[in-house]
């Protein structure tokens, strides 16, 4: 299971990347818009901070298949490292995707709703298919289903695209998408930092402290073991 960081806000990675088991991080032309800054510092400075090594999904924002393959190779030119260019699906990304798939560029296919989009990309040569469980969900569709029976069915077909479920609004859709054996999610900041809290831990924590400080007072472990 891989935890994406869905952002482009370079204090939010800077702390999900010291902090955190992150494998990378996705963009799309919202998430980038909200930064409002120089576009091409902004997706050099996010490569920055995360290395070479993890992976950075940006988003295209051409229609046309020549276009989109002209896109991918000036933004894997400026960011370099382990990069994903993200086609929201359509038949020229479809297109787009298998002429690129056959460069060698890795494709993100995005905006999925349905489990044929994401065989079809998949079948396309997509390296990720991105289902937006949430945006299902407030449709009065079954998110958590979909991204279930897209993983069960690149296993039947032994198609070996990975699922990158996006779109969360909640803890339990997140719980829910792991369940399924989805190999990867992409969560913003905030809602990924909930991951990690419950108050039940933060009450241990206090009672450990209280006990240790009832014996040795405010002298650590370490003081004591250096004989201080
Ligand atoms: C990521 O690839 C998607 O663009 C993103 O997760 C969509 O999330 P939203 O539905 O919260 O905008």
């Amino acid at each position: 299971m891989m935890y994406i960081i869905d952002t482009a806000n370079l204090d939010d990675i800077k702390r999900c990347v010291e902090y955190y088991p992150v494998a990378g991080v996705t963009t799309n032309p919202t998430i980038i818009s909200k930064e409002n800054t120089d576009f091409l510092k902004l997706i050099k400075d996010i490569r920055a901070i995360i290395g070479p090594d993890m992976m950075l999904h940006v988003q295209v924002t051409a229609s046309k298949c020549e276009d989109i393959v002209k896109e991918a190779l000036l933004l894997k030119e400026a960011v370099g490292g382990n990069f994903y260019v993200k086609i929201p699906i359509s038949p020229e990304g479809l297109k787009a995707t298998s002429v690129l798939h056959n460069m060698g560029i890795k494709v993100t296919e995005t905006a999925i709703f349905t489990q044929q989009q994401a065989l079809i990309a998949g079948l396309a040569g997509a390296d990720f298919v991105a289902p937006y469980v949430n945006r299902l969900d407030n449709i009065v569709s079954d998110g958590v289903q979909v991204v279930a029976e897209i993983v069960e069915m690149f296993k039947k077909h032994d198609i070996k695209t990975k699922v990158l479920a996006a779109s969360f609004k909640t803890v339990e859709q997140i719980h829910k998408i792991a369940m399924s054996g989805c190999q990867s999610v992409t969560i913003n900041p905030a809602l990924f930092e909930t991951l990690t809290y419950h108050p039940m831990t933060q009450y241990a924590i206090d009672d450990f402290n209280a006990d240790w400080e009832s014996i040795y007072g405010k002298k650590s472990i370490a003081e004591i073991c250096e004989g201080k």
